[in-house]
């Protein structure tokens, strides 16, 4: 087996984080024989620099050959004055929707040696906070159109919100396919009490539902959801919510476990093709110090392992070394407990060993 892989460093801690990333893979499978082979290609400020646009064709070439894309981040004060339609952030948007990415997974998780970071208290995440939340990309109120106009003397903006069956019925499946291979249980989140879009969503998943007999579904409103999540977050395994409702929720649940440089993130659309990245920006304020955390970009590593790759052995050992990593030692984004402060290099050098020692 050959992991083809498109790697994007982007800007700022981007090529430090993902080094380490990189590093980490190749540990691991080199400890079961898998071939890894990288093809680096420019995302962002450091595709500015060199082309003159965020997101060169010939990057959008190589993520399509690859089986799957590892990205840092892109941005930075350098390219702020630029018009919108050249920052780097249009890259990152761009490459999304030029690989069909309407699916965009974020784990929420509480390592128990970052339960002190949490904002929630002990006994609320206690029981292990395990949450998977599926956002829909591509459609709802942030791609329907958009218009200012004035009545009487009045302005006013509107946004018109919307969903198409086939839409809801592809990020469903998605969630649902997650769910098999996890605690089999999907809540779903709308306003179906309220709008239309949701009805239709509502109806469609549960209607997709039925293909997946051995998953548990339940509905909830966005409002109650946002209330559950940090009143019980153990009651949810797979949450999956449209565009809008998403981009707040799956804020809400990363925070629960405390600290930006821990969090990772996944697209996917149809087929086993995904872009990983870590949530977190290119940090700008610490770029080129060795003080980035690279554990949000290492657990991005170990979702492609598990949701591209499908070596859950892999990403389970990643992830297992990620958490003995934070027994050990911490960078300095996360408070210390008395523990050992180590270099982005350091940090990834330890998982990259212990992940390999656990094959
Ligand atoms: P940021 O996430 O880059 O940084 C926010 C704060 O968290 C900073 O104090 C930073 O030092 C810290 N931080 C972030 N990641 C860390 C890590 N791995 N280890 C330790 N500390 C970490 O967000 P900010 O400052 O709003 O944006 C900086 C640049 O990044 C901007 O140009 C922005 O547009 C871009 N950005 C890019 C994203 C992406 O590529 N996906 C996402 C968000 C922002
Ligand atoms: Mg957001």
């Amino acid at each position: 087996m050959n992991l083809n892989l498109c790697v994007l460093e982007g800007d700022g801690i981007g090529p430090e984080i993902v080094k380490e990333a990189v590093r980490v893979l190749r540990a691991v499978c080199g400890a079961r024989g898998v071939g890894l082979s990288l093809d680096y290609a420019l995302l962002g400020g450091a595709a500015i620099d060199r082309t003159g646009v965020p997101l060169p064709d010939e990057t959008v070439e190589k993520c399509r050959a690859a089986q799957a894309v590892l990205l840092g981040a892109v941005g930075g004060p350098k390219w702020d004055s630029l018009p919108s339609g050249l920052r780097p952030e249009k890259g990152l948007l761009g490459i999304r929707s030029a690989l069909g990415l309407y699916a965009n997974l974020r784990p929420a998780t509480i390592f128990p040696a970052l339960r002190a970071a949490s904002p929630l208290r002990d006994e609320i995440v206690g029981a292990g906070v395990d949450i998977m939340v599926v956002r829909e990309l591509t459609g709802d109120v942030y791609f329907g159109e958009h218009s200012r106009f004035e009545r009487d003397g009045v302005l006013h903006g509107r946004d018109i919100m919307g969903y198409s069956v086939p839409e809801i019925e592809r990020i469903a499946r998605v969630a649902f396919g997650l769910a098999r291979r996890r605690d089999r249980r999907v809540t779903s989140v709308d306003k179906a009490n309220v709008l239309e879009t949701s009805r239709v969503w509502r109806e469609t998943v549960t209607r997709v539902a039925e293909e997946f007999p051995d998953v548990a579904l339940t509905h909830l409103y966005v409002d109650n959801a946002a209330m559950q999540l940090v009143r019980d977050p153990a009651q949810f395994d797979v949450l999956v919510t449209g565009n809008l409702f998403g981009d707040i929720l799956s804020d809400e649940a990363s925070m629960i476990s405390g600290s930006i440089g821990m969090l990772a993130s996944a697209s996917l659309g149809d087929g086993p093709f995904g872009l990983y990245e870590p949530i977190h920006g290119s940090a700008p304020d610490i770029a080129g110090q060795g003080k980035a955390n690279p554990l949000a970009t290492i657990l991005s590593a170990a979702m492609m392992l598990r949701y591209t790759f499908d070596l859950p052995e892999l990403a389970g050992a990643v992830e297992q070394a990620v958490s003995d990593a934070l027994g050990t030692a911490r960078t300095p984004d996360i408070r210390g407990d008395g523990l050992p402060v180590w270099t982005t290099e350091q940090m990834g050098g330890f998982v990259a060993q212990r992940a390999a020692e656990l094959l």
